[in-house]
């Protein structure tokens, strides 16, 4: 905040920069950017909930992203994402309690020709389809398994 002029719109540059710092927007960072800023901390909050590129809750050990880009959306990505859903027990957006997945929606990855696709921790996972999700899973869950 050192180069800032704690001008208001200043707000949606800081909060992803701390997100980009953080990984996600912690309440306290929220309320830092408000007093920083002079403003409301519900107005930082409304913010951060109205843009889907915010992150509230850290990302899980392993992050699941779901391409949502154009040729990944026609290829049936949304059924993609469903069975991810289903199968992590957790909605796009969120974190699993265990700490372990966290699901998120994601524009196009830049592999189109592999749609649709997902990326569990940093393996791109091509041509997915809801029969594949569980498969794909089975690795980083013995992983989950053997850490705790
Ligand atoms: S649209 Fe999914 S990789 Fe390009």
């Amino acid at each position: 905040m050192d180069r800032r002029k704690g001008e208001r719109k200043e707000l949606i540059s800081l909060l992803q920069e701390t997100q980009t710092e953080l990984g996600y927007l912690p309440k306290g960072a929220m309320q830092e950017i408000a007093c920083f800023l002079g403003i409301k901390a519900v107005e930082v909050w409304g913010v951060a909930t109205f843009y889907n590129q915010f992150r509230l809750v850290p990302l899980g050990k392993h992050p699941v992203k779901v391409c949502m880009g154009t040729a990944c959306h026609l290829a049936r990505g949304r059924l993609i994402l469903e069975a991810l859903e289903r199968e992590l027990d957790i909605k796009v957006g969120e974190t699993a309690e265990d700490g372990n997945f966290s699901l998120e929606r994601v524009a196009c990855i830049g592999c189109c020709m592999l749609a649709p696709v997902v990326v569990i921790g940093d393996r791109i996972h091509p041509k997915m389809t809801p029969f594949k999700v569980e498969e794909a899973l089975i690795p980083y869950k013995i992983l989950t398994k053997q850490a705790s």
